[in-house]
Parts: C-alpha cells; sequence; structure tokens
C-alpha cells in the first residue's frame, strides 16, 4: 500500500523535532528524527576513536553497527542513548561526521527502508530534497540564530548542562555553515517545500498552519 510521508527539514534549533513529533501524534503517522541517527553513529564513532579520515575503519565499525528507532527513542546496538546522543561532545563532532559519504549512503537507505514501510513524519537536513523526493509534504522550518541559540541553551540547561550563550551562537553559526556548504546533501530547501519562520511564532501557531497544508490526511 502506498505510504504517506511528510518531511520536515532546517537549521539546528529551529523547532523541527517538536513540530514533528505533534503532527506524528495528531496524525497517527511514525517519528523519525534522522538527526538522532547521525548523533548516534557519532557516538559510537567517538566510543571507538575512530579517526574520522580513516574510511576503512569508520566503514568497519559502521557496518557493525545496528541503528534503530524505536517507540520515539534512538537504540544504539540495542542500547537506547538517547540522552548521550546530546551532549555537548557529540554537538561538536555530529557535522563532520554526517559530512562523510559512507554515512550518509548508510543512513539515507535506512531512512528510505523505514519509510517504504511506514507512514512518515521525517525530520533532518536532506529528507525533502534527497531521502524523500516524492514526500507528499514538504516543509522547511527556520528561525534567527539567536533564538534558535536561545532554544538550544534552555535545552542543554534542562539536561543539566551549563554553557554560555555566546559560545552556544558561535557553535549554531559554524554548524549552520558545515551544514549548508559540504559538498554532499547540503541542508537547503526543496523548491517544493513551504517555508515556515518559527522566530516570533508559538508551537501552536505554526503546528495550526501545517495542520491546514496536511488535511487531506484524516
Ligand atoms: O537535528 P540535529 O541537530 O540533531 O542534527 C545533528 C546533525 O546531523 C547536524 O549537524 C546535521 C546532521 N544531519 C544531517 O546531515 N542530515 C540529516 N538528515 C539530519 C541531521
Amino acid at each position: 500500500m502506498h505510504k504517506i510521508s511528510i518531511a520536515i527539514d532546517g537549521p539546528a534549533g529551529a523547532g523541527k523535532s517538536t513540530l514533528a513529533k505533534k503532527i506524528a501524534n495528531l496524525k497517527n503517522l511514525l517519528y523519525i528524527d534522522t538527526g538522532a541517527m547521525y548523533r548516534a553513529v557519532t557516538l559510537k564513532l567517538l566510543r571507538e576513536n575512530v579517526p574520522l579520515d580513516n574510511y576503512e575503519l569508520v566503514k568497519r565499525v559502521l557496518d557493525n553497527t545496528i541503528i534503530e528507532i524505536i517507540n520515539g527513542s534512538i537504540f544504539l546496538d540495542n542500547v537506547n542513548v538517547d540522552k548521550e546522543i546530546r551532549t555537548p561532545k557529540v554537538n561538536e563532532n555530529v557535522s563532520k561526521v554526517a559530512a562523510l559519504p559512507f554515512v550518509r549512503e548508510t543512513l539515507v537507505k535506512l531512512q528510505r527502508k523505514i519509510a517504504d514501510k511506514n507512514n512518515v513524519v521525517m525530520d533532518g537536513r536532506d529528507i525533502g530534497t534527497k531521502v524523500l523526493p516524492n514526500a507528499e509534504y514538504k516543509f522547511f522550518i527556520t528561525a534567527s540564530i539567536e533564538e534558535r541559540a536561545r532554544r538550544r541553551y534552555e535545552e542543554l540547561k534542562k539536561n543539566g548542562y551549563h554553557c554560555s550563550f555566546n559560545d552556544i551562537v558561535k557553535k549554531i553559526a559554524e554548524r549552520d555553515k558545515m551544514d549548508s556548504e559540504r559538498k554532499l546533501d547540503p541542508l537547503k530547501k526543496a523548491d517544493d517545500a513551504v517555508i515556515i519562520d518559527t522566530t516570533n511564532k508559538n508551537i501552536d501557531e505554526v503546528i495550526n498552519i501545517i495542520l491546514g497544508k496536511i488535511e487531506s490526511i484524516k
């Protein structure tokens, strides 16, 4: 049977995952956080001290790694790593890992396989452009860099990490640059995506905009 897919892309901290989770709940779709998959791979490579320029080793480790999303949680080799993938150390390294061609190839394949079998809301950077170019609905979520940094700051604080706000602005700017300037599947709005700036909107306002566009999903 034909599966429905909604692609939600945009830069870090724009609110994609909060929105995607809510939409998935409201419409009974499976929520797939593809950023969590890149983070889980990063965690594994960091744990195993794999030099990122060692293609053979990255490939060998990845070939022996199981990444799964079960009930909205991310599992690395059968262990829940929801918390471990959100540490500053993973934040600092994930863009480099996400730029590795073999990592992208492996995760894109896995993401397509999931979308083949399920009705999904998938959030990431390249969902509308690369992973699911034929998705029924595509959204590109943005917000000003200060607002995105503020949200990331609150998230880190909630999880017990203390960072300077200015540092986060700097790091997000660096991450934006790396994600949008990398050669392979850069962060980019798909031509047919609806763009939503969430800077001065609360979650419910944005949800209502999205619901208005996907009315046909019952
Ligand atoms: O959304 P996030 O901050 O959890 O994403 C973590 C990193 O993974 C970010 O640097 C961009 C990258 N990423 C990607 O390249 N492609 C995706 N589909 C999702 C995330």
